[in-house]
């Protein structure tokens, strides 16, 4: 049994379940958590018993809020795009895993959090949930393919509209633009997830990977370029004194005093 402390890793073959596990700071993603969810991914890939995985967060209040704020205020303008890039390159993993990923929102899924549901395949939200990607209000952006996937997800306008305004959107309303595939009440998430999970699971090997690799290789072409300008301009955030003010705010607990 892996010893991880920041993410949980339930394996009931054929479908396992991986908890991101830091419900006191709600999910937020640190270097630690991002290194442990690729290690279970590991797990998971080598598995052959298991066929399907289920991603949620620990608790009733959060599925992820985002990257770990306390660490961003750490970066300048070079590590901020290794940073971005970390984050970049564990997402799109998920995006091409062989084996299919269902996201169960149990909560808010914002900057990073968001990012992590749109990279997985299937997204199932509780009715509680909410959506958002509010690191504009911290002077910066979407660090980890959310700008390209979330367009991709629910249109350019749309997209835009979240990442401009930074607001949050509930569920019902990503069901709308197509953020999510279901809600459910919360109490029937981890069941409804587990259930779809299984469904997938009963299939082809072969199949569900070639499915995922297909959808993925119409969508490919320019990907790894639109990664690296992203990271850069993630980077590029930071040479700015707004973006230390947003994340000193949040941290303070105070309202941001934008230059
Ligand atoms: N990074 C680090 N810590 C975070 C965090 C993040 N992204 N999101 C929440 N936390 C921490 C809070 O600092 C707080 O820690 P503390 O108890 O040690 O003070 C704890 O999690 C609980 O959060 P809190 O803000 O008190 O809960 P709330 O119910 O008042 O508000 C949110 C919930 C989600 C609206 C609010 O936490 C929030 O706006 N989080 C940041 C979202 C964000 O900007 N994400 C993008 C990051 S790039």
């Amino acid at each position: 049994m892996s010893e991880f402390t920041t993410v949980d890793l339930r394996v009931h073959a054929p479908t396992a379940t991986l908890t991101i596990d830091r419900a006191e700071k709600l999910n937020a993603l640190n270097a630690k958590t991002l290194e442990e969810l690729n290690a279970a991914l590991d797990e998971v890939e080598r598995d052959d018993a298991v066929r399907a995985l289920v991603v949620t967060g620990a608790g009733e209040k959060a599925f992820v809020a985002g990257a770990d704020i306390a660490e961003l205020r750490d970066n300048d303008v070079t590590t901020a795009r290794a940073f971005a890039e970390r984050g970049q390159k564990t997402f799109a993993r998920l995006e091409r895993f062989p084996k299919p990923i269902i996201a169960a929102v149990n909560g808010y899924a914002l900057g990073g959090g968001c990012e992590l549901a749109s990279a997985c395949h299937i997204r199932y939200a509780s009715e509680t949930a909410r959506f958002g990607q509010p690191e504009i209000k911290l002077g910066v952006i979407p660090g980890y393919g959310g700008t390209r996937r979330l367009a991709r997800l629910v249109g350019k306008g749309r997209a835009l509209e979240m990442m401009l305004s930074g607001e949050t959107i509930d569920a019902e309303e990503a069901l709308r633009i197509g953020l999510v595939n279901r809600v459910v009440p919360l109490a029937e998430l981890a069941e409804e997830a587990e259930k779809a999970a299984r469904l997938f699971a009963s299939k082809p090997k072969h199949a569900l990977e070639f499915a995922i690799s297909a959808v993925n290789a119409a969508e490919d072409a320019d990907l790894d370029e639109a990664y690296k300008k992203e990271a850069s301009f993630f980077a590029m955030c930071f040479g700015y004194p707004d973006c230390e003010e947003g994340i000193a705010a949040f941290l303070e607990k105070r309202s941001p005093n934008f230059e």
